[in-house]
């Protein structure tokens, strides 16, 4: 290397940069279907690490609501006190910012409480342009872990068989890929006898914020907004989908924006 090129290069070392696309301010393109995911607030609990996540949310709705086409919390939006979640949909409501939610274990709410306070079932799909989401719960009122209802998993999924793109939501893990998943046999499986499914977004595991491919489909985590364990930023997760079909994701800092790191998920496996 040059003697002159030598120190700046230096420099840049102390910054490191592990993934190719941190700290780029846009991804995709601007006819590109972009929409925000995260996951795992806490509202409520005593000995949450980010007492402030509410208003540290809003600002970050402020910043992309422009941008993004809507948001999908994906569980775990309160703490075990189920009659604050409509604080939590008042809070999207105000930036109006459309509001997409599953129920993690630890949201405790009923489902006609659900469908009162979001506007939508416990299981729900809803497309938008050529793109498909189905949102699955995957506990229930007392917190169990659970398997996703399969047949409506099956029945949404043949009744998005025609999409260009297709994404499953669900704050438990169902594959076994991570610690605190579950192992639902079927699941996989089904999933896999349809090409359009693009990526499963998961929730629940505060540690993980990456992608782990099972059964060929990327499964996405967020990390977490809030609460008391897990990885020590809190995120969020942009998901960018292209009109050819390609998937582009980063994850971004809540409080700056920032992108932390970004993939292109060009091929299933
Ligand atoms: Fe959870």
């Amino acid at each position: 290397m040059p003697g002159g090129r030598l120190l700046p290069y230096l420099r840049s070392m102390r910054q490191p940069k592990p993934f190719f696309y941190q700290g780029q301010p846009q991804l995709g393109s601007a006819e590109a279907l972009r929409f925000m995911c995260l996951s795992d607030g806490h509202l409520g609990q005593k000995d949450s690490m980010h007492p402030d996540h509410l208003e540290t949310l809003e600002q970050a709705l402020l910043r992309e609501k422009e941008r993004m086409a809507f948001c999908v919390y994906n569980g775990d939006l309160v703490h075990d006190c189920p009659e604050r979640l409509p604080e939590v949909a008042e809070l999207f409501r105000k930036q109006q910012v459309r509001l997409f939610a599953t129920r993690g274990n630890h949201d405790h709410c009923p489902e006609e409480d659900w469908k009162r306070i979001f506007g939508h079932g416990l299981n729900h799909r809803f497309q938008e342009g050529k793109t498909g989401f189905i949102l699955l719960d995957s506990s229930d009122e007392q917190g169990s872990y659970r398997c996703v209802d399969r047949a409506f998993l099956a029945e949404s999924l043949e009744a998005y068989r025609s999409l260009s793109a297709v994404f499953v939501v669900t704050h438990l893990a169902q594959g076994g890929q991570s610690y605190h998943s579950i192992s639902c046999p079927d699941f996989l499986p089904l999933l896999q006898r349809f090409p359009n499914v693009k990526a499963v977004l998961h929730g629940h595991d505060h540690d993980m914020n990456g992608q782990v491919y099972c059964a060929g489909i990327p499964h996405l985590w967020s990390g977490h907004i809030g609460g008391s364990w897990g990885l020590p930023e809190t995120i969020y997760r942009e998901v960018i989908v292209e009109p050819d079909g390609l998937l582009i994701s980063c994850i971004r800092a809540l409080r700056t924006g920032e992108i932390l790191q970004g993939h292109v998920f060009r091929n299933r496996f």
